[in-house]
């Protein structure tokens, strides 16, 4: 595929007040999901879920993307139409999970390292006869004493970069996420200073790999104080920090940044991201690839009746969905919030 190709697709999911819906979660971590609000996790009830979240009436209202689990991409609705013509009905990119997830990194204890890369050139080809049209990667970076390491945060930018260019040979959008986590009671600038390393590791590893910036698109983590840190940045200082860093590290070639959610409350991350976008204007649209952050409300309501709150699940979807396309555009009020 031509690079402006993918370039127009990278555009498209930053368009001006849309944003990604992630529901990607791998089955063990859906089950999580669904365990705490007690619904069995099988493969019918994750269907009906993504669903449930899949053909909310006028999603592409707001949103320009929704990333898919390797099950979910092969599902249908009950009545027997395909997820991913749905969304291409709704005007909503189809994207694709396809890191296998995170695992011990040897000789590094409490580090992590994804996998996924093995096969991946394959997968990719199926993916895309699937219909996929963009891809993701998380790496997963996680604070604490003595870490992360150099060697975490550097064996990890090869992996992604190492997927983003298989990506780009495949004619899919990489979209490549270096999650610093929120956990632990590390404060803002720790945050700060491994979210600049992070990021500084990962554009230099997909320079030296040969992937275009054009045909990319960064999901980042917001430079914000761990969990359990007692003293708790507000909402400017987390903007001005999250943007300060990415103004640093992040190219201005690459079409945009979007953030996931991490652990944030709902109205957080609305927050943090419309404040971010009233300090504008910035070298790239910044947007939303929220999970938990999208879904929390809808998968409560779906829980506790799927059929009869079917419809108001939706409405949350949507309400959510525009609440965050309004604060990718920096015009986020209060009163929006349901
Ligand atoms: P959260 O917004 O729940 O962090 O999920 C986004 C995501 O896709 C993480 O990889």
């Amino acid at each position: 595929m031509d690079i402006n190709d993918l370039a127009a697709v990278a555009q498209q999911m930053v368009a001006p007040g849309k944003g990604i819906i992630a529901i990607d979660e791998s089955s063990k971590t859906i089950k999580k999901r669904f365990d705490a609000v007690g619904i069995e996790c099988t493969e019918e009830t994750r269907r009906a879920y993504r669903e449930m979240l899949l053909t909310t009436p006028n999603l592409g209202d707001h949103i320009s993307g929704a990333i898919l689990y390797d099950e979910t991409i092969r599902q249908s609705t009950k009545t027997g139409q395909r997820f991913v013509d749905v969304m291409n009905a709704a005007g909503v990119l189809p994207g694709i999970k396809v890191d296998l997830g995170p695992v011990a990194l040897a000789g590094f204890p409490g580090e992590l390292v994804t996998e996924g890369l093995d096969g991946l050139r394959e997968r990719l080809k199926e993916y895309v006869g699937l219909g996929a049209r963009f891809a993701k990667w998380r790496a997963v970076i996680t604070i604490g004493e003595d870490m992360p390491s150099s060697t975490c945060i550097e064996t990890n930018s090869q992996l992604l970069a190492r997927y983003a260019a298989l990506c780009q040979e495949a004619g899919v959008v990489p979209m490549v996420e270096p999650e610093v986590l929120m956990d632990g009671s590390h404060d803002i600038e720790t945050c700060y200073d491994v979210t600049e390393a992070t990021l500084r590791s990962l554009y230099q590893a997909l320079y030296e790999h040969n992937v275009v910036l054009e045909g990319t698109i960064l999901k980042a983590s917001m430079v914000i104080a761990g969990k359990d840190c007692d003293e708790q940045a507000d909402v400017d200082e987390v903007a001005e920090a999250t943007l300060m860093c990415l103004r640093t590290a992040v190219p201005a070639a690459v079409p945009g940044i979007v953030f996931l959610s991490g652990g944030q409350s709902d109205e957080m991350a609305t927050q943090h991201l419309n404040a971010m976008n009233q300090m504008g204007p910035h070298p790239w649209p910044l947007s939303f690839s929220y999970g938990r952050a999208m879904q929390s409300a809808a998968l409560k309501l779906w829980a506790k009746d799927m059929v009869g709150n079917f419809a108001a699940a939706q409405q949350t979807v949507a309400l959510r969905a525009k609440e965050n396309g309004l604060a990718a555009l920096g015009r986020w009020t209060p009163d929006l919030a349901g």
